[in-house]
């Protein structure tokens, strides 16, 4: 009998290796970028999760686990690129004593893990944290360290040190990362880490990402590496929508001098989800206060998402109503249906027919990272340019090979409840709103 051969990594120009792959959220954009000769295969744990990837048509290894894998594996033996958004619950508890010191055993273990001449001592270096990180009481702490082991063992035991490099977590890791730059620079990586807004790069929601980027150049460490600008306004509580190139008349974006930058206007809720919500809308969360109580996890569909989690379906949705005075009121009776994984989906700027799998999806979405990030931010690192207009609609437009059953699909319906002033001004929402008043 003849078993099929383990998915391996095809050589490429780009060829990806992505750990803690997740749904895809980052292999996705390598897919829509083929063309510029880039390839990924993802190392994911989670069944439900490789279930997504299969069905999406993305490379997943057949070892699960990243700790149980590393570079010279013949599946990932040909990467030229590390990809990785290593989970991240040890830190999320920000501010508390108990984050402070993951933080700083991080830091310090990495430290152990930097400087090696040679793979015996790097062995040995390794063996010590892996016993730490083994003992403590979150052993998920040191998943943080995973992919400067393999950033070590692909330069002093595969003897190829990976070209670039790109990791993303919540800000919270920014200080992680900022130590990884350190290291990296005593590498031979000209390398930065900053902190982006999803809603900067036309991604319908607010969501912030500690990004690692790095770039193999022995000779010159201290360089500028080139991060991603924005190309769409970013979002603060009661700031206004610009106005649409389109509503400006000639095409182009809107005048500098206006705006003080060229950039197009945020991406809102009810771009994204035009085709299920017909109607404008109020969604109550936990986010998005922006300080003001009276505002306490309210947006309007004319606004970006609050952030994205794993708790999306918590999020309740009224038709926008204001009163007199343009104060928001919700009738519970009118509450709405709740997003649909598609929609929330879309929210991440996941492709409308992304085949997601498994009956609790929501986590798998809200771990993410936005594909349209993604191809920010892999465009900027691999090729050090800005990503191609036509990868926006690509993938937009993008649908798995073979159509998936309907596991978890919802038909799209219209919404029952009648129009809806869009504003105390009673216009009704008509298309792409040009000028919107987020109150
Ligand atoms: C924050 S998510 C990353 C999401 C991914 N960057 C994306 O955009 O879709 C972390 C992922 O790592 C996976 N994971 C956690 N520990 C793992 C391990 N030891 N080996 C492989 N995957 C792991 C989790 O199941 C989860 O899907």
């Amino acid at each position: 009998m003849t078993h099929p051969s383990p998915p391996s990594l095809p050589p490429a120009k780009f060829a990806i290796v992505d750990l803690f792959a997740g749904p895809g959220g980052l292999d996705i954009a390598a897919t829509i970028m083929k063309d510029e000769g880039v390839e990924s295969i993802g190392v994911e744990w989670d069944d439900a999760t490789r279930a997504t990837r299969a069905a999406a048509g993305l490379l997943t290894t057949e070892v699960k686990d990243v700790a149980a894998l590393g570079p010279c594996d013949p599946s990932v033996v040909e990467a030229t690129v590390l990809t990785g958004g290593p989970p991240c619950q040890s830190f999320s508890v920000a501010g508390s004593r108990k984050g402070h010191k993951a933080l700083d055993d991080v830091l310090r273990l990495a430290t152990r893990l930097a400087d090696h001449e040679d793979e015996a001592s790097f062995d040995v270096a390794w063996k010590e944290v892996k016993a730490e990180t083994d003992a403590m009481s979150d052993d998920r702490t040191g998943f943080v360290l995973q992919p400067l082991r393999w950033i070590m063992e692909a330069k002093l035991k595969r003897r190829r040190p990976y070209e670039v490099i790109v990791l993303e977590q919540v800000p919270t890791v920014l200080p992680v990362w900022k130590h990884f730059v350190d290291i990296l620079r005593r590498t031979g990586y000209a390398a930065e880490a900053h902190v982006l807004h999803t809603e900067d790069f036309g991604v319908p929601q607010t969501r912030r990402r500690a990004v690692l980027i790095a770039q193999f150049d022995p000779g010159n460490v201290h360089r500028k590496v080139r991060f991603p600008k924005a190309t769409h306004q970013r979002y603060r509580k009661g700031a206004e929508r610009l106005p649409s190139a389109h509503d400006r008349g000639d095409g182009s974006l809107f005048d500098t001098s206006y705006t003080g930058d060229d950039v197009e206007p945020w991406v809102s809720m009810g771009d994204a989800l035009r085709a299920t919500r017909t109607t404008e809308f109020v969604m109550v969360s936990n986010y998005g206060s922006g300080g003001d109580p009276k505002n306490r996890g309210r947006r309007e569909s004319g606004e970006p998402a609050p952030t994205v989690t794993g708790k999306v379906r918590r999020n309740r949705l009224y038709p926008l109503r204001k009163n007199s005075s343009g104060e928001i009121v919700i009738r519970p009776e009118e509450e709405l249906d709740r997003l649909s994984p598609e929609e929330a989906g879309l929210l991440q700027s996941f492709p409308a027919e992304y085949p997601w799998r498994s009956t609790d999806v929501a986590q798998q979405i809200g771990n993410a990272i936005p594909p349209r990030l993604s191809l920010h931010i892999l465009s900027m690192a691999l090729l050090r340019e800005p990503p191609q207009e036509k990868w926006y609609t690509l993938l937009k437009e993008w649908r798995p090979k073979a159509a998936p059953p309907a596991t978890v699909r919802r038909p799209a319906r219209p919404q029952t409840s009648p129009p809806v002033p869009s504003s105390a001004s009673g216009r009704p929402r008509t298309g792409a709103p040009a000028k919107i008043s987020a109150k």
